[in-house]
């Protein structure tokens, strides 16, 4: 088994710390750190939420604290994920603190060290794309480091789901976003197009919970919180499976489909605003640098979620 290492940047929120508790038991990824930055709720909350949702794995992965707001826009926060951001789901207050650094700063610190030792890391990005595209802006040498940028982001045959065109996390930063797509780097994004193809049932959410050992009260709260209730907009009860989704693509990339294209992200029109538009054919002339996963085996990935879930079953001493 080949072992990737990851930071993952995330701005937790429901999702977010689904998919953390799932990529915790996956003994495929190595993950090196989490990068917070402000997104669903404000930074100070979303923090607090990655160091609860680490203790409650009892999984001590350092985290760093990042960007409190996006590069030019006025900050966003999440609809769905209630005041605390974990929706019913309430856990202790954390006994652990973030690492001093800021998450701007490990980045390029960790980059470097990988791009130096010919070693790159995977980023796994789940939220709004400050953090990164601060790195980048900051070091653009960090990008011989990045093996690639997985990450949950835009909309492109499809809506979006916080305005007519753009999806939460591009809307809330979409400047970042535009500055990751420059980039010359692998990158594969999980758009809305897919995550809508993966929706979190009632009927999954009571067989998740009933796997999950010690973490299933929390795991129903936060699954039950994200509910969208939404047949007519979703085609059925529950909710999307955005942010895990980029954890099972990095697991398990043969239950996924993608297409390659060039992507752009909005950033002049008020309307608009960060809408992402792919030119699948070419005819913009640009070369297609982003992989853009479209299809998806949504019953293979919830069989892969009950598989890594049912690890917290271990038995405490
Ligand atoms: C994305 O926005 C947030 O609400 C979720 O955490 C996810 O990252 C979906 O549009
Ligand atoms: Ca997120």
């Amino acid at each position: 088994m080949t072992c990737r290492s990851v930071v993952i940047d995330c701005d937790p929120g429901i999702d977010d710390a689904i998919a953390l508790l799932a990529a915790f038991k996956a003994p495929e990824l190595n993950i090196e750190a989490i990068t917070v930055v402000n997104g669903n709720r404000p930074l100070e909350t979303t923090l607090r939420n990655a160091l609860q949702i680490t203790e409650l794995a009892k999984c001590p992965i350092p985290v760093f604290s990042g960007c409190w707001q996006p590069l030019v826009r006025d900050p966003l926060h999440g609809r769905f994920h209630g005041e605390q951001g974990l929706g019913a789901c309430q856990l202790p207050a954390p006994a652990s603190s973030a690492q001093e650094l800021h998450a701007v700063d490990y980045l390029i610190q960790r980059c470097r060290q990988a791009g130096a030792e010919q070693s790159p890391i995977t980023l796994c990005c789940l939220g709004p794309l400050t953090n990164v595209a601060t790195a980048l802006m900051i070091a653009p040498d960090i990008v011989t480091g990045i093996e690639r940028v997985v990450l949950m982001g835009g909309a492109y045959r499809e809506s979006g789901n916080t305005s007519l065109y753009a999806e939460f996390n591009t809307l809330a930063d979409p400047h970042a976003a535009d500055v990751l797509f420059r980039q010359n780097l692998p990158i594969t994004v999980l758009p809305l197009d897919v995550t809508h193809k993966v929706m979190l049932t009632p009927e999954h959410v009571d067989a998740l919970t009933a796997v999950a050992g010690r973490i299933s009260p929390a795991l129903n709260a936060l699954m039950a919180s994200w509910d969208r209730n939404d047949v007519r907009r979703y085609g059925s009860r529950g909710g999307p499976l955005h942010d895990p989704l980029v954890i099972a693509w990095l697991l398990r990339p043969e239950f996924f489909t993608s297409e390659k294209a060039r992507v752009y992200v909005e950033l002049d029109s008020r309307e608009t605003l960060g809408r992402t538009t792919a030119d699948w054919y070419g005819k913009t002339q640009q070369p297609q640098n982003v992989n853009v996963v479209t299809g998806v085996n949504a019953e293979k990935v919830f069989a892969l979620f009950c598989q890594l879930f049912s690890q917290y079953q271990e038995v405490e001493e």
